[in-house]
């Protein structure tokens, strides 16, 4: 299947405010968006883009220009690699790409059978496979209620400790055909592993610390003026955007009258945008995005 960046225009169009400047793509993935601002910058600026994925970062080689460098690392390290007030525009286009679901061998689709991996880089850290098969049913429910919003949490965790008495989990249909079985509801419209597959891969690859932690980096790195563009697909994860950018009223002074303006770091300039309609038709996979612009102040 072909990876369709979304909502590419509106974002690259804030992002770009000007077109000369030190930009970063933190989420290359299949350069959808590293494609357009390179297009679209001027021969004196710069972009650097992320992903700590191999296959994108090997897809990201390919690209031959002086203004571009890829690194394979976490967006939660951009510290390591750049100084305070030194990037004009910063991009996120959060989650997965529909490559990832293609490749059977990530075990990131409940639609192919593959090793139950689900890392985004399988390098390092555990495959899902391994911390399923050890797991707290505790641990497993809470997972499922708080990143799938699965209200079955508690009927699939214990399945899954049933089944772990005489098998060890391997593959993704395994999991799969296993939630599918004991699913209370026959008619939902969704496939029924829908929402623990896009839990277990939350937690496995630690998506919201990941961003909590990149978004005090990007704070620090951007420059006066400078925009953050993110695009999120889960409101756990929009939650956590829209927090991070709201004044900071809690450690004020009681006794000081309160002057909401001087403790904004960061204006926002555009909430809660959404794919078009026409985008909507050609990837129906943009349905849950949701987009929010911030300029430092
Ligand atoms: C939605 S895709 C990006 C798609 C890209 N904008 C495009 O149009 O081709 C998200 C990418 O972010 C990467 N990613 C997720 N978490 C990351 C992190 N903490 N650090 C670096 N890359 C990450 C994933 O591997 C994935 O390739």
């Amino acid at each position: 299947m072909l990876h369709f960046p979304v909502l590419l225009e509106e974002s690259v169009d804030f992002l770009l405010h000007k077109h000369n400047g030190h930009f970063i793509d933190c989420t290359y993935g299949r350069g959808g968006h590293t494609s357009e601002i390179l297009k679209r910058i001027k021969s004196n600026s710069t972009l650097t883009s992320f992903d700590k994925d191999p296959d994108a970062y090997a897809h990201a080689k390919n690209i031959k220009n002086k203004n571009f460098q890829i690194i394979q690392d976490s967006f939660g390290n951009l510290e390591k690699y750049f100084s305070p007030n030194s990037i004009d525009g910063i991009l996120f286009d959060l989650g997965t790409c529909s490559t990832h679901f293609d490749n059977s061998i990530r075990g990131f689709s409940f639609m192919r059978e593959g090793p139950l991996d689900m890392r985004f880089d399988n390098k390092r850290g555990e495959p899902l496979s391994k911390w399923i098969n050890y797991a707290d049913e505790n641990e497993i429910k809470e997972i499922l209620y708080k990143y799938g919003d699965e209200k079955h949490a508690k009927i699939i965790s214990r399945a899954i400790m049933d089944y772990r008495k005489e098998h060890q989990f391997k593959t993704t249909t395994e999991l799969a055909n296993l939630i599918v079985e004991i699913y209370p509801d026959k008619n939902i419209k969704i496939h029924p592993a829908t929402k623990s597959f896009q839990a277990f891969r939350i937690y496995i690859n630690d998506e919201l610390n990941e961003l909590s932690n990149a978004l005090v980096q990007a704070e620090n790195i951007i420059k006066k003026d400078g925009i953050i563009v993110v695009i999120s697909f889960h409101s756990l994860e929009d939650g956590i955007v829209k927090n991070f950018f709201k004044p900071q009223i809690k450690n004020y002074p009681k006794d000081i009258p309160l002057n909401i303006s001087e403790l904004k770091s960061f204006e926002c300039i555009a909430k809660k945008i959404r794919p078009s309609k026409k985008e909507l038709e050609l990837n129906n996979r943009s349905r849950s995005a949701i987009m929010r612009v911030f300029r430092k102040l």
